[in-house]
Formats: structure tokens, sequence, C-alpha cells
């Protein structure tokens, strides 16, 4: 089967999210549930970033994308970022992720932070996406705006 690529614009609102949860369910019907559940968790959690972590200039609209084959689904997400800053802890965060040959340990460790302090914010979303999903996660900035890519084989 050829690859194929759906796009949308999207605001950033949370009903948007279960839009796209339910368009990734449609899409993906022909592969295995594991990886309609993992694409449409990896959806939301990019999404939810976007609309909590991205800034609203110079544009507040969201671009989606999910490409899908029996080879590979991927799905990336861009949005608008208020500063270098913002944008570089973001790249800090997800080479973290690439780089590390233990993403369970991290998973773990950031549970055990999180148990130790209560008023921990979570800062799971991508590592649930690398690890529980089991996505690859890329990053790239240009022009005031990130896309997060995350890719990974459906199973065999
Ligand atoms: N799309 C994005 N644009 C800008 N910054 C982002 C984006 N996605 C993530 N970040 C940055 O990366 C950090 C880690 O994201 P992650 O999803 O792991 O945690 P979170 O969104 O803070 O918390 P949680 O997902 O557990 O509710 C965020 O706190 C934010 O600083
Ligand atoms: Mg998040």
């Amino acid at each position: 089967m050829e690859e194929k690529r759906i796009e949308r614009t999207i605001t950033p609102d949370w009903l948007e999210v279960r839009e796209i949860r339910q368009l990734v369910c449609d899409e993906l019907s022909y592969l295995a549930p594991d990886i309609q559940d993992a694409a449409a968790m990896a959806s939301a959690e990019l999404l939810e970033n976007a609309i909590k972590h991205g800034a609203s200039i110079p544009s507040p609209l969201i671009s989606y994308a999910l490409v899908h084959s029996a080879r590979e689904v991927r799905v990336e997400t861009r949005n608008a970022v208020a500063s270098e800053d913002v944008a570089r802890a973001l790249r800090e965060k997800i080479g973290r992720i690439a780089k590390c040959g233990d993403r369970q340990g991290l998973h773990v460790r950031r549970l055990e932070q999180m148990l130790a302090d209560c008023n921990a914010r979570a800062k799971l979303g991508l590592l649930r996406v690398a690890f529980e999903a089991g996505f690859e996660l890329r990053y790239s900035h240009a022009n005031e705006f990130v896309t997060i890519t995350a890719a990974r084989k459906p199973s065999s």
C-alpha cells in the first residue's frame, strides 16, 4: 500500500484533540489495535503539548499530520514557540529521550521524582510517547515554529 498523508490545521482547542483521536483510529483501522491506540495516544500527547506549550504569535494554529502505511506510522505536529529558550528546552528533552538506551529507567525515575515531590508537574507526555507507545521522536525548529515527529513501525 502507498503511504497516505492526512493533514489538518487545528485551533488550540481541547475538543480538536478528541476529533483527531477518532480520525487516527478510523484511518488506521486496517492495522493492529495496538498501533491504533499508540498512534492515538501519541497524537493526543503531541497536540496537547502544542496547545499547552505553544505560542499564539506568529500564529496560534497548529499543524497536524498523520502519515501511514503498512511499514510506518508517523505523527507530526508544528506550533509556534514564544522564545529560543522554549525551543532549546524542548530540543534537549527530546535529545535526552532519543539518546537514552534505557527509556523504561527514565520513565521510572520520573515517576519516582513525582512521588517524592507531590507538587511536581508530571512532565511525562513525551516519555509516554517514546516509552509506552514506542515511537522515535524527532525535533526541528525553523522561523519561530517547532515540529515534532513521532514515528514507529506497526507491530508485526
Ligand atoms: N509543542 C511544544 N512546544 C513547546 N514546548 C514544548 C512542546 N512540547 C513539549 N514542550 C516542552 O517540553 C516539556 C516536556 O513535555 P511533556 O509532554 O513531556 O510534559 P508536560 O507537557 O510538561 O506534562 P504532561 O505531558 O505530563 O502533562 C514541556 O514541559 C515543555 O516545556
Ligand atoms: Mg505534555
